[in-house]
């Protein structure tokens, strides 16, 4: 059976990444969490003190500068099975989804030069194909190739009481008030940011999670993925 790439983007909190785990499972792909690299540049940042709230909130030439003593690698957690992601050896997975970090990432993730370094690394991971990866621009930029593209979205109130409460069962101390500006001030970077901008690729399905169950998603976008699949095999 032939394998395809499949790449999904959308807005923060629209359950990207479980449904990009689930489908690697079901297909037995690789899983790749594309955040989960920018978020672990700005652990980075925040952890030499790169920042530097005047200049849009991160140090960039400090940051710059550190690009190539930065190492990522995923490693498979023996428990469950999932991608965790390693900054220079220290599985980081739990640290790089603070508030702290969700505060300074989109800054991160504006910058041309973190961006070419985690591309390149992305299409590296992905190039026997056989991958599911999520983020922001992984149908436009990193796999504008890809044969499945799904672009998931839902109403910014909805996603952030999502958000909300997996911040609160890990115990953060944080309102609803700031967790909905913080996911609505991304959004807005995210998408307005002059490289790679958060934007739905012209071919991408779109999927809009507001109102639907987890599970009638899922199978849709299953079988959706194994009749692009048998389709390559057959042609
Ligand atoms: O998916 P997430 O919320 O963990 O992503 C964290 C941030 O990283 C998000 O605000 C945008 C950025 N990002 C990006 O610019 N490009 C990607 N491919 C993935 C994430």
């Amino acid at each position: 059976m032939g394998r395809i790439t499949i790449a999904i983007d959308g807005h923060s909190s629209t359950g990207k990444s479980t449904v990009a785990r689930e489908l690697a499972k079901a297909l037995d792909y690789i899983y790749v969490d594309s955040g989960a690299m920018y978020r672990a540049v700005t652990l980075y940042a925040l952890r030499n003190g790169f920042v530097d709230q005047a200049n849009g909130g991160v140090n960039k030439e400090a940051l710059i500068s550190s690009l190539p003593d930065i190492e990522l690698v995923f490693e498979k957690n023996g428990q469950n099975g999932k991608a965790e992601i390693c900054l220079n050896g220290e599985n980081v997975e739990k640290a790089i989804r603070t508030m702290e970090v969700s505060g300074l990432v989109s800054a991160v993730a504006a910058m041309p030069e973190v961006r070419k370094k985690l591309v390149e690394q992305q299409r590296l991971i992905g190039k026997d194909k056989g991958v599911v990866m999520d983020g922001r621009d992984i149908g436009t930029v990193v796999f504008p190739d890809a044969e499945l593209k799904l672009f998931m979205t839902a109403s910014s109130r909805i996603r952030a009481t999502r958000r909300y409460k997996e911040l609160l069962e890990r115990g953060e101390d944080i309102s609803f008030e700031e967790v909905l500006h913080n996911v609505e001030s991304r959004d807005h970077a995210d998408s307005t940011r002059k490289d790679s901008p958060l934007v739905m690729a012209e071919d991408a399905v779109e999927i809009d999670n507001s109102d639907m169950g987890e599970a009638e998603q899922f199978e849709r976008i299953l079988s959706h993925a194994k009749d692009l699949i048998a389709k390559g095999s057959a042609g």
